[in-house]
């Protein structure tokens, strides 16, 4: 009889809530967690255009499941992250779709305050932008610095819940993003040539990184730190 591959799931028994997680590096996250075990609530902003990602991530996690059933089980759930109110939505329908909710809302009802959180891990998204400038880039690197001091105050915040919050820092990824600028043979060259490891990055390259830094077992005692995922871009100064 053929042996079945060996199946790792360091994620098994957790549940995730991704925001803009049809595409690029949310999906690849998405699409890691589920695989390693872990319910996944994937948010998006239910546009048209973006309804064949939907269409497609729910089919891959579907054959995920298919092809391991201790793999995750995807749900989604539309909503405008600027708006407060799909945080709590989302908290809420995450909460229930990875099976703990009967018990967060009886505690709740039957004595008083909620229970204090068993832990968890909040990643921001950041950027290599938040360590550098670009003449080009001023609207964009103050809001990238912002998510990775965000992440560094709440880890001081919610260190007392077991809440781990930590940053990870893309280089050049190509997602849709990007996807017209590294279509210029020139602009990709010349990128490719300042990231020593040769290569622009793929949505999965943050796949690994975004596990260990969810794994209680892999990451238990890092909080409010940052990791950058960029091939070796920033510390190329030549
Ligand atoms: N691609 C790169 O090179 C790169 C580098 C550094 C950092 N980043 C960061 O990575 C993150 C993901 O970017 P990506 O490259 O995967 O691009 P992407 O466009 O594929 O992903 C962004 C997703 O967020 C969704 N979104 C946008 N506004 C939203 C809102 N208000 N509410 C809910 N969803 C919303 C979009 O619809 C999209 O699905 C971004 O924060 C970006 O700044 C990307």
């Amino acid at each position: 009889m053929a042996s079945q591959p060996h199946r790792v799931h360091l994620l098994a028994n957790k549940n995730a809530i991704i925001t803009g997680g049809t595409t690029g590096i949310g999906r690849a996250i998405a699409l890691s967690f589920l695989r390693h075990g872990c319910s996944v609530t994937v948010n998006h902003l239910d546009l048209d255009r973006d309804k064949q990602h939907l269409d497609s991530l729910i089919a891959e996690a579907d054959t995920i499941r298919a092809e391991d059933p201790e793999a995750g089980r995807l749900s989604h759930l539309p909503g405008d992250v600027r708006q407060v109110e799909t945080a709590a939505s989302l908290v809420e329908h995450g909460v229930q779709h990875g099976g703990t909710g009967d018990s967060t809302s009886a505690c709740r009802s039957s004595h008083g305050p909620p229970p204090i959180p068993a832990g968890g891990s909040i990643i921001g998204i950041s950027s290599i932008s938040a360590l550098v400038g670009g003449a080009q880039q001023t609207h964009y690197t103050p809001t990238k610095a912002g998510v990775l001091s965000l992440m560094q105050s709440t880890a001081c915040a919610l260190g007392k819940y077991s809440i781990r919050c930590n940053s990870l820092l893309p280089g050049t990824i190509r997602t849709q993003l990007n996807d017209e600028d590294l279509a210029v043979d020139a602009k990709r060259e010349y990128m490719e040539g300042r990231i020593p490891l040769g290569r622009t990055g793929v949505p999965a390259d943050l796949a690994g990184p975004a596990v260990f830094l969810a794994s209680d077992e892999l990451s238990g005692y890092v909080t409010g730190a940052q990791l950058l995922v960029d091939g070796g871009l920033f510390v190329n100064l030549q």
